[in-house]
């Protein structure tokens, strides 16, 4: 059982905390590429590791993810134009490209160049498999992009789906590791899963890999074999669960 101060370390992913800065060590998903589908479409709000940003597709189908507010009077750049390769603010009209310069600053003096003393809040994104990735760490640390399987696969093979789950990412993380509740919560209409019935305890536990952690959950099956069930867990927070595919390849006489 964590302590209070162990829980609030483990939890806080905002800028400067310590699992904040891991994970802005990794490229994360943000948002689907459904949710921006064409150039000069109108932007979406994210929030990701506690910042409120923007994601916008620009006139040349380049993506955007700028801080949320604007870097004049904080206007939410969610109500910004998209117009013309770049976000444009609807107070006063500054203009800001897919890396965050501001490009136009319409309601300063002609001769003005404070706009290119600015850099505002600018995210690296990649798009693959239907899924928009974001990286939110220091550009000299910036990692390639992992290659999952799955990026590889035609678009009629590949089913992004995204979900809002009202909890911390560690809560989240604790339920892919916590293998018996497969016995209960995802059972009732799967009536050839014996496996996961016979055993409704599995013993828990993990093991280190090189990518992070496998999850690992053995049951009894009857009185000699026993049914070991594993899924990977991805640094920083990704999990894959097993399939019956899996399933049926894990059964193991328990004293082989
Ligand atoms: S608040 Fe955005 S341009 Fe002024």
């Amino acid at each position: 059982m964590l302590c209070p101060e162990e829980n609030e370390l483990l939890t806080r992913i905002g800028p400067g905390m310590a699992m904040g800065e891991m994970m802005r060590r990794y490229w994360l998903p943000a948002l689907l590429s459904e949710e921006i589908p064409v150039p000069d479409c109108a932007p979406v709000r994210v929030r990701l590791l506690g910042e409120d940003l923007v994601a916008f597709r620009d006139s040349n189908g380049n993506i955007g993810l700028l801080g949320e507010h604007c870097a004049h009077r904080g206007t939410s750049l969610f109500f910004g134009r998209n117009e013309e390769c770049g976000l444009r603010c609807v107070y006063h009209g500054w203009k800001y490209d897919v890396v965050g310069n501001v490009i136009e600053t319409p309601a300063e003096p002609a001769d003005s160049d404070f706009r290119r003393k600015l850099r505002h809040t600018a995210y690296p994104c990649q798009e693959v498999a239907g899924v928009i990735f974001a990286y939110m760490g220091p550009r000299e640390k910036m990692p390639l992009i992992p290659s999952y399987e799955w990026f590889d696969l035609d678009a009629n093979q590949v089913f992004p789906v995204k979900s809002l789950l009202e909890c911390n990412y560690l809560q989240g993380v604790e339920g892919d590791f916590d293998s018996s509740h497969t016995s209960f919560l995802h059972n009732n209409n799967i009536p050839d899963s014996a496996h996961l019935k016979r055993d409704g305890a599995p013993m828990l536990d993990a093991e280190v890999t090189h990518y992070g952690m496998r999850a690992i959950s053995i049951r009894k099956i009857g009185t000699d074999q026993i049914y070991v069930r594993t899924s990977p867990f991805i640094m920083p927070s990704f999990s894959m669960g097993a399939d019956r595919r899996h399933d049926d390849m894990a059964l193991h006489p328990e004293h082989a």
